[in-house]
């Protein structure tokens, strides 16, 4: 294996713990748990959108009085619907067929990958279910994988992703919020608290 990325995944790991002694030692600021998991997530991993990730989490009232367990689930409801809206969204484009023409195919590509997203996150809903987080991860990271195919089959062609590129954002941001959230609950199975 990479050393490298197995000493970021080991920091990545040390820090998750230092989340977990957070939340579960109720040590969050104002007990504002949305807040102390972007901020603590946006720390280790600056790609994640400190804003988007309040903002979409703070939409569902629930998250208020959620533990990071209730996160994960919110989070992947939010993937879940992302991912399925993706899909219609590619679909209205291809239907008013105004995309320029070598879009067309790709366009139809990345809606077969946006509707094993779906299930992609499906399944990782029902492994989370099961306490299975090891696999709730590897659906979830599945379901990102099939965005970037999506996505690179675009730049690849040079052709012009613009007409997707506000909601692969949105999803890739989705994506990186459920992997923390359940990689926060994975990592806490590893240390006694
Ligand atoms: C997709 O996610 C974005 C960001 O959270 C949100 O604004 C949008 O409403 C979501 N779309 C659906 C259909 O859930």
């Amino acid at each position: 294996m990479n050393q490298s990325i197995s000493l970021l995944s080991l920091f990545s790991s040390i820090l998750h713990v230092f989340l977990v002694l957070n939340f579960y030692g109720g040590v969050t600021v104002n007990g504002d748990i949305v807040r102390n998991f972007c901020k603590n997530e946006w720390i280790i991993d600056p790609y994640l959108n400190y804003d988007f990730c309040v903002s979409s989490l703070e939409a569902n009232p629930e998250t208020k009085t959620s533990d990071i367990f209730g996160l994960a689930e919110i989070s992947m409801e939010l993937c879940l619907r992302n991912a399925t809206y993706i899909h219609t969204y590619i679909e209205g484009i291809l239907k008013d067929g105004k995309e320029e023409p070598r879009a067309r195919m790709y366009l139809e590509d990345c809606m077969e990958f946006f509707s094993t997203a779906v299930e992609e996150v499906q399944e990782a809903v029902e492994a989370f279910n099961g306490k299975d987080y090891y696999n709730a991860l590897r659906h979830v990271s599945n379901a990102g994988i099939e965005a970037d195919t999506c996505k690179i089959g675009f730049t690849e062609a040079g052709v012009d992703f613009s007409l997707l590129k506000k909601q692969d954002y949105n999803f890739y941001q989705l994506t990186k919020i459920s992997i923390k959230t359940i990689a926060t609950i994975h990592d806490s199975k590893y240390y006694k608290i």
